[in-house]
């Protein structure tokens, strides 16, 4: 078995970090129910991921292209994945159809494994441009 908090690992980029550390705390205030038992409370939630889900995207996408990251285009064409699947959970809960217990797997998994396969290798790219070492040990290290 994993340990869930051993996955949220740093990149050693802080602000991208923090960012990340906000997400996972979105992602666990949803319901870990089938269904959605206060729908005010799940609509302002979902629009807060879906906000700043975005701005993260839109920052590490600004970054990349900021330090010329060679696989931009793959990276990109993950996060828009991702987008894609939360539009579809979004078209559910319109319909009251929205299992929050799975967006939340899914919004977890996803972003442990985007960031342990994906984020870091820009990371690196970019401590290597800065010429700081590449923090690859860190990635183990929990967030808090
Ligand atoms: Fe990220
Ligand atoms: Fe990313």
């Amino acid at each position: 078995m994993h340990d869930e908090q051993n996955e949220r690992y740093r990149l050693g980029l802080p602000d991208m970090d923090a960012q990340h550390h906000y997400l996972y705390a979105l992602f666990d205030r949803l319901e870990p129910s089938a269904t959605v038992t206060d729908a005010a409370a799940a609509a302002s939630l979902l629009a807060e991921i879906e906000r700043y889900l975005l701005y993260h995207f839109a920052c590490e996408e600004h970054l990349m292209r900021m330090y010329k990251f060679p696989q931009f285009a793959a990276h990109q064409g993950d996060h828009a994945g991702a987008e894609n699947k939360l539009g579809q959970f979004l078209n559910d809960f319109e319909q009251r159809q929205l299992n929050p217990a799975r967006l939340r797997l899914f919004l977890t998994g996803w972003l442990m494994e985007h960031s342990r396969l994906s984020d870091a290798v820009y990371a690196a790219w970019i401590q290597q441009c800065r010429g700081e070492p590449a923090l690859s040990a860190a990635a183990s290290e929990p967030l808090d």
